[in-house]
């Protein structure tokens, strides 16, 4: 959701915004705007609409000026529009906002009743009006933030520029995520790390209510108390500018899922020693993943698919039960957890709203709490208080791909080395899974390979209205997913049904060429699967099944039939297989559907908001 960039330095800012938002289109918007200092004072463009949109007002003439603020909108307060777009100004301030600010009816109540005249929807005009009442007052950038904090309530990433004050860009931040790139000679503030990689992979994290000032040549922060300067190590980005870029490919998505084989292999190879899980390098110690009563996951969206598979594999490697949780839900369920409980939070950018509030309610209670995350630095990573970072690189594409995966191998890492300390499996039986689990990559690599049958399929697909997705055990996990992976790029309806439950109620939707795709990679259900897929034929439905090398499949169950690579040495790994033709008929579809495949409407890549 909304994307903040800023630049003091040596370069023509309007380029380096631009770039910027480019680079943070991923996260989802409906509108951009820059403010940059020039010659005859601050300037603003801003326009609804894709980023073209922007670059058309701006000309090919680019305004000059080397410090500026930019912004990507996606509407909360507000219908997409020029006037609500970002920046937004008053009197001297110009500023712009991620998050929520909650009290914005109340305070506009307040600079109302001053004789105030509004001219967006939106909370964030709300803070630039507060803010320029507090500096007429305090006349000092520092002062007048500060004071300004105190009245808001909510989350907020504020990029903010003074008139008086040209080449300064000062920002704060509660409950969402801000950074201080760190360059020669030029510094910036961005809301993540992909928008600033052009030009360093420095940066500085900024914690919450500090206020941070950058020039060219100086990054500074304030603590949110007083006036002390705050010391602080910076960082060091190990993605490059290349990861974050298409490489000759149509689609992030599709360059993602290409991405899989090596993005296993470099999570799941640290985590390996000797032939045994080893969790040392992420320093969480055994006794952390000893002795608890029970397992909480709790996610969104498809990291909460990668957990449902985790809870099968704990459960079966480890004998411990494992609850599966929705974020949102679980934050407002008075939730039974504890001391003696381990939650597990899995979220790819870490910054997810729900996802973060029900970690903060698991610490509430005292339970134990495990992070899975992908953006090193993120919300989630610092709050947790253990963290496993799965190494996908960073994940562009609206629709998670790679970043399943690596959660999905982390559960299997994590389920081994529960079941060990639990008593539930030898060194030698580990032993012989970690080689199968060390093959990963290349299976997942195999798997690839049915991308030319996913891509016929799809062509046979592309013109349904509904479809259906069925399997039983891991393999309804995988389907839920795959329903997801389709609905969100290509605007397709679908849904996932666990195959038993198809002939409670929705085998009345099943009618003449009526699409069902069929997970069956477990072969002690395989019989099972093949019925539920001849009462879906008997129907006049069309099955696509993806199964196990050498399944036998009869003929009258299934249309198209995918087999998975002869390298799924372990049913309980063939998720990580299975996966890869989900997604790859999900964009196939949405391809030749023309959708556009990495930016859906409707969505953002980080759910920053409730
Ligand atoms: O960043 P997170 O993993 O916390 O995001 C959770 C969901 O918003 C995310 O997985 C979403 O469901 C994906 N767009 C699905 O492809």
């Amino acid at each position: 959701m909304c994307g903040i960039i800023g630049y003091s330095g040596k370069l023509q800012a309007a380029n380096v915004l631009l770039e910027g938002l480019r680079n943070l289109e991923y996260r989802g918007y409906d509108s951009a705007g820059i403010s940059l200092f020039t010659k005859s004072g601050l300037k603003t463009y801003k326009a609804q609409g894709r980023l073209s949109q922007l670059e058309a007002l701006l000309g090919e003439n680019l305004p000059e000026g080397q410090c500026g603020i930019g912004h990507t909108r996606w509407a909360t307060h507000g219908a997409p529009s020029n006037v609500n777009a970002h920046p937004h100004a008053s009197g001297s301030i110009t500023l712009v906002h991620n998050g929520i600010l909650e009290n914005y009816m109340e305070l506009k109540e307040v600079l109302l009743k001053k004789g105030r005249v509004f001219a967006s929807q939106t909370d964030t005009e709300v803070i630039a009006q507060w803010l320029d009442e507090e500096y007429q007052q305090a006349h000092e950038p520092i002062k007048a933030i500060r004071k300004t904090l105190k009245a808001l309530k909510g989350s907020y990433a504020l990029g903010i520029l003074f008139a008086e004050h040209p080449g300064v860009i000062y920002a704060v931040r509660k409950d969402s995520p801000l950074i201080i790139g760190l360059g020669q000679g030029e510094n910036l503030i961005a809301s993540d790390i992909t928008a600033i990689l052009t030009y360093t992979r420095d940066y500085l994290l900024v914690e919450e209510n500090e206020i941070a000032m950058i020039t060219p040549e100086q990054a500074k922060i304030y603590s949110p108390e007083g006036e002390q300067l705050v010391k602080r190590e910076p960082c060091r980005a190990d993605w490059d500018i290349g990861a974050a870029q298409k490489g000759g490919y149509a689609h992030f998505m599709r360059k993602e899922i290409d991405e899989q084989p090596h993005a296993l292999e470099a999570t799941i190879s640290p985590r390996v020693n000797n032939g045994q899980i080893d969790f040392s390098v992420d320093h969480v110690e055994d006794a952390f993943l000893s002795n608890f009563h029970s397992v909480q996951i709790v996610a969104c969206g498809t990291a909460m698919h990668a957990g449902m598979i985790g809870k099968h594999l704990i459960e079966s490697l480890a004998r411990i039960p494992v609850s599966v949780n929705i974020a949102s839900e679980y934050r407002y369920s008075n939730p039974i957890v504890g001391k003696d409980d381990l939650v597990i939070i899995v979220s790819q950018s870490g910054e997810t709203a729900d996802t973060l509030a029900a970690l903060r309610l698991a610490k509430l209670h005292g339970a134990r709490t495990l992070a899975i995350v992908n953006v090193v630095g993120s919300s989630i990573a610092r709050e947790a208080e253990r963290v496993l970072y799965t190494y996908a690189g960073p994940e562009i594409a609206v629709a998670s791909t790679k970043a399943y995966s690596v959660q999905t191998a982390m559960f299997y890492l994590l389920a081994l080395r529960i079941a060990y300390l639990s008593g539930n499996m030898d060194t030698d039986k580990i032993f012989r899974y970690v080689e199968k689990i060390q093959a990963i990559s290349q299976m997942v690599k195999d798997s690839l390979k049915t991308a030319p049958i996913c891509k016929e399929i799809a062509a046979d697909l592309v013109d349904s209205s509904d479809l259906f997705y069925i399997g039983r055990g891991l393999d309804y996990c995988l389907s839920l997913e795959g329903s997801l992976k389709l609905k969100e790029i290509s605007y397709l309806h679908s849904e996932a049904y666990a195959a038993g439950e198809l002939k409670h109620g929705t085998i009345s939707l099943i009618t003449e060429k009526v699409p069902v795709i069929a997970v069956a990679t477990q072969s002690s259900i395989l019989e099972k699967m093949i019925s539920n897929m001849r009462e879906v034929k008997a129907r006049g439905g069309f099955v696509v099944v993806i199964c196990q090398a050498g399944s036998n499949i009869p003929e009258d169950a299934a249309d198209r039939v995918i087999y998975l690579p002869d390298s799924v040495k372990d049913e309980l790994l063939a998720p990580l297989a299975a996966i890869v033709p989900l997604q790859l008929i999900a964009y196939e579809i949405a391809s030749l559907r023309g959708c556009d495949v990495d930016k859906p409407r409707n969505l953002a890549k980080s759910v920053t908001v409730e």
